[in-house]
């Protein structure tokens, strides 16, 4: 559900001292049986952090602790906390290690060790200030730290704010795979600002593109469109552009995440591209792609067996590898079909060693299928191999 409403900031804490007009800020409920909990997306939206955090929890908490890490707080840090001090709320900022390979239980301990030192207690709270990471691992602390304290995600990639910080996943990784431990810990609070995109690595905002893409073939055919027809304007990050992507795809996740809470059914939908993405990401040990650039190879990937297998028409798979291509380029495909093979028979998802693709039979419309021929998933996968090596055109 999607309302609109503007925000009104005069006591903004901002440097100018003055009012600060804020662009419109939309609102997305997410619904969950138990619980529901706002999307906050807009420009500016980071300046009134400290006031909606405030609203979303009904109380004023103990403490925030901010977590996040030295780049982000380099950039967004100064906005955030401006913020928090104008709504009289009391904050620390804890600093984190910056990457996946820090996304472990050692982190989530010494997160908490450092929650317990600057004293927090059960009225105190998480704000998680980064991308995917930074989301994860402050979230798995805060569903533990007491047996559960509320966290606020503020994503600040695109990956993140387009699916990371929605749905309540948290966990860490282990040396036998990622994301094997985690737990389900719904946010109070998202809030969604496209401009902290503004200092986002060109591959980095890219790779996120490839989620909204997802979100677009499996549930929204006019985002897939829009998609397609601004190329220019989504590369260039026009604020108008993302805000329109950002919503939509929030839209969908928020729909089938209140649809399917724990990953039951329809949330696996959202794994179309994923099947071969994880596989491609651990056959090169996560070093080569980035997880939404697995996704776009993942997704061409998926397209392919679905005309394989009688179920995607060739012309709705070359619309989709048109997309992914146009907002390419990505790393090349290195992976023989036989390791993808095994890879995806021992993903954690595959049930039984049977694994499963989301097929799109149009856009908007996929099914889940679990008897695809080991020979069809051969094929989708050379033709990556080809495709990344030029030697095959495109179509
Ligand atoms: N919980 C979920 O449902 C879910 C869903 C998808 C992905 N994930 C997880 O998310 C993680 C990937 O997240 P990610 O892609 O956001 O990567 P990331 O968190 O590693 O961030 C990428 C890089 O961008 C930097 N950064 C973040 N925001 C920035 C900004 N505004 N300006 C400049 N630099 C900035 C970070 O410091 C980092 O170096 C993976 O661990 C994945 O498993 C979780
Ligand atoms: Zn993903």
């Amino acid at each position: 559900m999607l309302s609109r409403r503007i925000l009104h900031a005069p006591h903004c804490g901002c440097e100018s001292g003055g009012a600060i007009s804020l662009s419109l800020v939309k609102k997305i409920k997410v619904k969950l049986r138990s619980s529901a909990y706002d999307v906050l997306i807009g420009g500016e939206s980071l300046r009134i952090a400290g006031r909606e955090i405030l609203r979303a929890l009904g109380a004023k908490p103990s403490l925030c602790m901010v977590v996040t890490t030295t780049r982000v707080r380099k950039h967004w840090g100064r906005v955030l906390e401006q913020s928090l001090r104008a709504a009289g709320l009391r904050w620390v900022v804890i600093e984190i290690k910056d990457g996946e390979s820090h996304k472990n239980f050692g982190a989530v301990e010494s997160l908490m060790r450092d929650f317990a030192k600057r004293g927090a207690d059960r009225g105190s709270i998480v704000v998680a200030l980064g991308g995917g990471v930074v989301g994860d691992i402050a979230g798995f602390a805060a569903s533990i730290y007491m047996r559960g304290i509320p966290v606020v995600q503020i994503p600040t990639t695109l990956l993140a704010q387009v699916d990371a910080s929605i749905g309540g996943k948290t966990g860490v990784n282990l040396a036998a795979g990622k994301n094997l431990v985690g737990t389900f810990h719904q946010p109070r609070l998202v809030m969604i600002d496209p401009q902290v995109l503004s200092t986002l690595p060109n591959r980095d905002y890219r790779a996120g593109l490839f989620e909204v893409i997802k979100c677009g073939v499996i549930r929204d055919a006019k985002l897939f469109k829009f998609i397609e027809d601004h190329h220019e304007q989504i590369s260039s990050r026009d604020s108008k552009a993302m805000l329109r992507i950002i919503t939509s795809a929030v839209k969908v996740k928020a729909e089938i995440v209140a649809k399917d809470e724990r990953e039951g059914g329809l949330r696996r939908i959202l794994n179309f591209g994923h099947t071969i993405g994880h596989a491609l990401e651990a056959d090169s040990a996560y070093k080569r792609f980035l997880h939404g650039e697995a996704v776009g190879w993942g997704m061409l990937a998926a397209a392919e067996i679905g005309v394989l297998a009688g179920v995607t028409p060739r012309k709705l798979a070359d619309r989709i590898s048109d997309v992914v291509e146009a907002y390419g380029p990505l790393p090349s495909v290195k992976s023989t079909a036989q390791d993808i093979m095994r890879l995806i028979r021992s993903d954690k998802k595959a049930r039984n060693g049977v694994p499963h693709f989301v097929l799109v039979t149009k856009i908007g419309r996929t099914l889940i299928a679990n008897d695809v021929p080991n020979a069809v998933v051969k094929k989708a996968v050379e033709r990556l191999r080809n495709l990344s090596s030029g030697r095959l055109p495109v179509r």
